[in-house]
């Protein structure tokens, strides 16, 4: 078998990893729920969440990708605990599920750089969205999409992943950046700051049903755990990084852009006197915020420039996403990369097409995912690593690190009972949700209002 691949340099995998985490999550769940929630009280307690659940969930697979080397599925034989190959199966197939609809977002959100500099949805952006959102225009801009990320997955890990990243990343963090900058200039950006942010313990226990369930499955949801991406992209790693620093950097910018996102969204808001007592997801994004910028002066160019970083982080999501099964396909198979990454993009555009054809269905496919296949994914994978593997996961993640003499111990009765019982109460109101609840509720970052 031919040499397996590996970043070029420690960055690549960062800049990489931090592309898989800065998503749509951060862009357009994560500001309006912080809003609707208690500002920056709930930052506070969703910091908690990430720091108790996400965190050590990444490095548990951050330690299954960097110890074997493997995809996510032969990563449990490599161990020696075959019979747990099914696990990493399970993710595997959770992370093909999710793209599957994911592409299809991620075409509405090329579609809207092409509406943006047209100004075609300036005038009536509700039914604009309606009429691109589903039907023979989203397949086709599911296609292009996919057709992208197909493309750069075909390139492999270093040519292919690393490069691309390498210039997405940065771009996201410098636009967006700039965004933020120009709408302080905004007659709404006072207003939209305060509504962002002022903190209100009031208002996060008035909400916590819905503001605590979200903190924990956007925990994990926005470090894209649950999916193999993590195990994934840490298998490729070359030299033994510091995974702890690794993990850090990764969570701190991820957060960031979280808040330069609403730093940018609230002021275009309130300069428009759009009401944002939205609770995000997609009509936020396309039909709230798109509006703003039609009262905008240039609002075509800060369309564009929106849509734009919208799309690098749509894309570098979903490149981490189709890795995880080209890996595993490119481990098993005698099949060259670009072959297999072409077949796997049919096998998804196929399963995505009853999402892009109505939008129920992909309200569907996510909640599925949301409250039922990523919770189970994770709860699966931390108490593998926990109970299974045990004193192997913190030898692996001693090398490089220094200092983690007392770190060690702590991070694996986290995974052992803190995280498992944290998102087993996820699981459980999802569970509940989906099957029991007359009128459900859903946290799914696909089926806000
Ligand atoms: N971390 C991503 C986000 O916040 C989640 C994700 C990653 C979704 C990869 C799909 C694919 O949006």
């Amino acid at each position: 078998m031919a040499k397996r691949e590996t970043w070029a340099t420690r960055v690549g995998f960062l800049v990489a990893a931090i592309g898989s985490a800065v998503g749509l999550g951060n862009l357009w769940q994560f500001p309006f729920k912080t809003a609707g929630n208690g500002g920056a009280a709930f930052v506070a307690f969703y910091l908690i969440a990430v720091l108790l659940i996400g965190f050590p969930a990444m490095l548990a697979e951050f330690v299954l990708g960097r110890r074997t080397h493997r995809n996510a599925v032969d990563a449990f034989t490599e161990l020696g605990h075959r019979q747990w190959r099914v696990l990493g199966a399970f993710a595997v197939v959770t992370g093909f599920w999710i793209l599957s609809y994911y592409n299809v977002v991620g075409g509405w959100v090329l579609r809207y750089i092409v509406g943006s500099a047209q100004g075609a949805y300036f005038d009536a952006p509700a039914e604009y969205f309606g009429a691109v959102s589903a039907g023979p225009e989203a397949i086709l801009a599911q296609l292009v999409f996919l057709g992208i990320v197909v493309g750069i997955v075909a390139l492999g890990i270093e040519d292919g992943i690393e490069k691309a990243t390498k210039v997405m990343v940065p771009s996201i963090v410098l636009l967006m950046g700039a965004l933020a900058v120009w709408a302080v200039t905004l007659a709404g950006s006072g207003e939209g700051y305060a509504y962002f942010l002022t903190p209100s313990l009031d208002a996060m226990v008035a909400n916590a049903g819905t503001a605590i369930p979200f903190a924990v499955g956007q925990a994990f949801f926005t470090l894209s755990l649950g999916m193999a991406i993590m195990i994934t992209y840490s298998s490729y790693i070359g030299e033994d990084d510091n995974l702890l620093v690794d993990g850090g950097v990764i969570v701190v910018v991820n957060t960031l852009i979280g808040i330069l996102a609403g730093l940018v969204v609230f002021p275009i808001l309130f300069a428009n006197g759009i009401d944002p007592a939205l609770e995000g997801g997609a009509s936020a994004l396309f039909v709230a915020v798109a509006s703003g910028f039609g009262g905008l002066p240039l609002g075509e160019v800060i369309g564009v420039i929106f849509f734009g970083v919208v799309a690098l982080a749509a894309l570098s999501s979903a490149i981490s996403l189709m890795e995880v099964t080209v890996a595993w396909a490119n481990d098993n198979y005698d099949v060259s990369r670009p072959v297999l990454a072409v077949g796997i993009g049919v096998a998804l555009f196929v399963l995505g097409l009853p999402s892009a054809w109505n939008v129920s269905y992909l309200t569907w496919f996510d909640n599925i995912a949301y409250s039922l296949l990523l919770p189970l994914s994770v709860l699966l994978m931390v108490l593998f690593v926990g109970w299974v593997l045990a004193g192997d996961a913190v030898a692996e993640l001693r090398e490089g690190t220094d200092g983690v003499e007392t770190f060690g111990p702590i991070w694996l009765w986290g995974l052992r009972l803190v995280v498992p019982l944290l998102v087993l109460v996820t699981l459980g109101l999802g569970v509940y949700e989906l099957f029991l609840a007359p009128e459900p509720t859903f946290f799914a970052p696909f089926s806000g209002s």
